[in-house]
């Protein structure tokens, strides 16, 4: 199986999960053009020695994918992927939280980001923080205060079928991820 499909699994997978254990912050952020911005990923216990941070670029499609961006690692240090531009993107830990810092954001930045560890036995995601750049910041929110938006509210389903899909999909990409 092709690693990104894996990741793509994997990702949904953590989707599933409403209480993961690598909680991201923001859950969304836009961001104009050429500013920076810092995404968080906390982690329940700090004993993490490596934590990967992957994009998936916007509009979903056949060829939509997980990019990992870089790694972090408490003996090697930062590690870029290949290709990464190493200026822009800066990955640091304090404590029991993960941080992974854009330096002049462009319009391609858009997408999904999420902080990623190599648990035992699967790989463990986190809750994912959706990124959009634009070139100007819509001034809608201050001139129509009295009018929030409503939120859509996903309705889920009952706690107890909600665990048995999440441990069916588990077991599925177990098969697949060690076939
Ligand atoms: C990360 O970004 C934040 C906010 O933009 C900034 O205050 C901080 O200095 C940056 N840290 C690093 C290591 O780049």
């Amino acid at each position: 199986m092709r690693p990104r499909m894996w990741l793509l699994l994997a990702a949904q997978l953590a989707a599933l999960h409403g209480n993961s254990v690598l909680q991201q912050t923001p859950a969304y952020i836009m961001v104009q053009t050429n500013q920076m911005v810092m995404l968080s990923c906390k982690a329940i216990s700090s004993s993490t020695t490596r934590i990967y941070w992957l994009r998936q670029l916007h509009a979903p499609s056949s060829n939509s994918h997980h990019e990992i961006l870089a790694f972090w690692d408490s003996s090697k240090g930062t590690i870029h992927s290949e290709g990464v531009e190493q200026k822009k993107i800066t990955v640091f830990r304090d404590g029991s939280s993960f941080f992974l810092n854009l330096t002049r954001v462009k319009l391609e930045d858009s997408g999904t980001y999420f902080c990623m560890v190599i648990g035992s036995p699967t790989l463990i995601f986190g809750t994912g923080t959706q990124l959009s750049v634009v070139d100007i910041l819509p001034t809608t929110a201050q001139t129509t205060k009295k009018s929030t938006p409503k939120k859509t509210v996903c309705r889920l389903p009952r706690p107890e079928t909600r665990k048995g899909r999440q441990r069916r999909a588990r077991l599925r990409f177990m098969k697949q991820f060690y076939k």
